[in-house]
């Protein structure tokens, strides 16, 4: 099954895709992260990325289009994908659709996480993760079990994210509204969009998206 995971940034749905991971063995394609590890790394795409990120603003459509299709180079054809903060743009949704059709593989579901901005910034600003295994957490949402220490791996690092500051949010935000939530009426025209509401607890979202996917 390959899905697309939609929503303004904070939705979830990092957190979702990490359960749908553990769950399904799907694997999580999100460009963001993919960015921050050539920024990490320092290659010619990180270079060209790293001012756009902390700017809040999107990288190029070319740059992002070709890491998605060099990830599904690398998998097996039979695992399914999760697209996290991909597609965010029109010509993005268009290089999508070659992209899965050169390869075998078709867009089965688009999940909408329906959240209210106004949290979203605290969201965001509270959110961090493991530095050794990338597990997520919040300050007031998803704490570790034992302050300090990561539930998955032990680790005592963790790290927060440079764009995770209240003014590249509100750009991040605007950037959606502006380009990403256009994007939606292509998937609705084909009847593939669930909604689900991304202000629920985090495991009735888990099991709202269960849902969507059950039948298929
Ligand atoms: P990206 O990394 O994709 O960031 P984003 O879309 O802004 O989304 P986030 O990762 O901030 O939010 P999320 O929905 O994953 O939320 P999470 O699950 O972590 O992109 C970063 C940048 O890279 C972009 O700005 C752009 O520059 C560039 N980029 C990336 N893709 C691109 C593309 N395709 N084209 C062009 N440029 C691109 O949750 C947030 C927090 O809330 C967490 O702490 C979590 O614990 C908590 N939380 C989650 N769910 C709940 C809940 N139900 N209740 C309470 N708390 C919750
Ligand atoms: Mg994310």
């Amino acid at each position: 099954m390959n899905i697309i995971l939609l929503g303004p940034p904070g939705a979830g749905k990092g957190t979702q895709a990490q359960r749908l991971v553990e769950r399904h063995g799907m694997k999580q394609l999100s460009t963001g992260d993919m960015l921050r590890a050539a920024v990490k790394a320092g290659t010619p795409v990180g270079l060209k990325a790293k001012a756009v990120m902390e700017a809040g603003e999107l990288v190029s459509d070319e740059i992002v289009s070709a890491l998605i299709g060099d990830e599904l180079d690398a998998m097996p054809a039979s695992q399914g994908a999760i697209f996290d903060g991909y597609p965010r743009t029109a010509p993005q949704a268009a290089s999508l659709e070659q992209i899965l059709e050169s390869r075998g593989r078709k867009l089965d579901c688009v999940i909408e996480l329906g959240v209210d901005e106004d949290a979203l910034v605290e969201r965001i600003t509270g959110r961090y993760t493991c530095a050794s295994c990338g597990k997520g957490y919040h300050d007031t949402f998803e704490k570790p079990v034992v302050e300090g220490t990561c539930d998955k791996c032990g680790s005592h690092e963790f790290k927060r994210r440079p764009d995770d500051n209240e003014q590249t949010v509100r750009t991040r935000m605007a950037e959606y509204r502006a380009k990403t939530a256009p994007i939606l009426p292509i998937y609705e025209e084909r009847g593939i969009v669930a909604r689900v509401d991304g202000m629920a607890d985090m495991d009735n979202v888990t099991a709202a998206i269960e849902a969507v996917l059950k039948p298929r």
